[in-house]
């Protein structure tokens, strides 16, 4: 579902950094890999290049069949919106919308509107346990449940790949096992493929594979104690 052959990039900077050298990843439909790495290693930056929001210096990213090397920003924009799901460290959830209404702007952007887009993101709602609450305000809610609107978010327009740059790291470590384990059952549950970024040993195990950026590559994580 997701293939990254080759990649090569180097940041600008006193010197010029280079980030990725020959860096090669392959997520199926319906697997999660989380990558670790320290941090200024490149891993935010590594997730914006599988969205097409950075640009490669050199080598292959195609989700399904197509290759975003090619793509004018029209294009990728057009991709971000039907084909990925993101989730985010600060949850980014809409303050001025009901739960329903945040759910939903995925949908809205893909021009479904009305009671169509109520009905999903109230299904995806009732999915992530927040169903009684769709009429509901952001600030009502607490760091974990505004994470699982933001799941919500991600997957409601059933997107092909699903990316999560510190999806727990504001949360308590009870909390963010309950909010890992929601986020990867929905991404296999729909299919995507997932990547998940974390600082958190613990969270990564619970992917399917743990990659360590390191070296400007990935490459398997090390079996880990904790
Ligand atoms: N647009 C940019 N221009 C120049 N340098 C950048 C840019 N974006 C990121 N960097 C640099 O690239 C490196 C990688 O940053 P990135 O945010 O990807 O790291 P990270 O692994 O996600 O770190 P963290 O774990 O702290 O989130 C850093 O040294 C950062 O300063
Ligand atoms: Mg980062």
């Amino acid at each position: 579902m997701l293939r990254i052959e080759q990649l090569d990039k180097t940041i600008a900077g006193h010197p010029p950094r280079a980030l990725f050298r020959a860096l090669d990843l392959q997520v199926a439909a319906g697997e999660c890999v989380a990558i670790i790495g320290e941090s200024g290693v490149g891993k935010s930056t590594l997730l914006n290049c599988m969205a097409g929001l950075e640009t490669m210096d050199s080598g292959s990213i195609r989700v399904g069949d197509t290759e975003l090397a090619g793509l004018d920003d029209d294009a990728l924009s057009h991709l971000r919106r039907d084909h990925f799901g993101f989730v985010f460290q600060a949850f980014h959830v809409l303050p001025h919308l009901s739960l329903r209404h945040n759910v939903a702007v995925p949908l809205w952007l893909q021009g479904r509107g009305g009671a169509e887009a109520d009905r999903l993101a109230a299904r995806m709602l009732e999915r992530v346990g927040l169903g009684p609450r769709a009429d509901d305000w952001p600030q009502h809610l607490s760091g974990g449940e505004l994470q699982r609107v933001a799941i919500a978010r991600a997957l409601v327009h059933r997107p092909s790949v699903v990316l999560a740059d510190e999806p727990t790291g504001n949360l308590d470590p009870a909390r963010a096992a309950d909010v890992l384990d929601l986020l990867l059952s929905s991404v296999r549950e729909a299919g995507a493929a997932g990547v998940l970024v974390t600082h958190s040993r613990a969270a990564a195990q619970r992917a399917d594979r743990v990659l360590e950026l390191k070296d400007m590559r990935l490459s398997p994580a090390m079996a880990y104690s904790a």
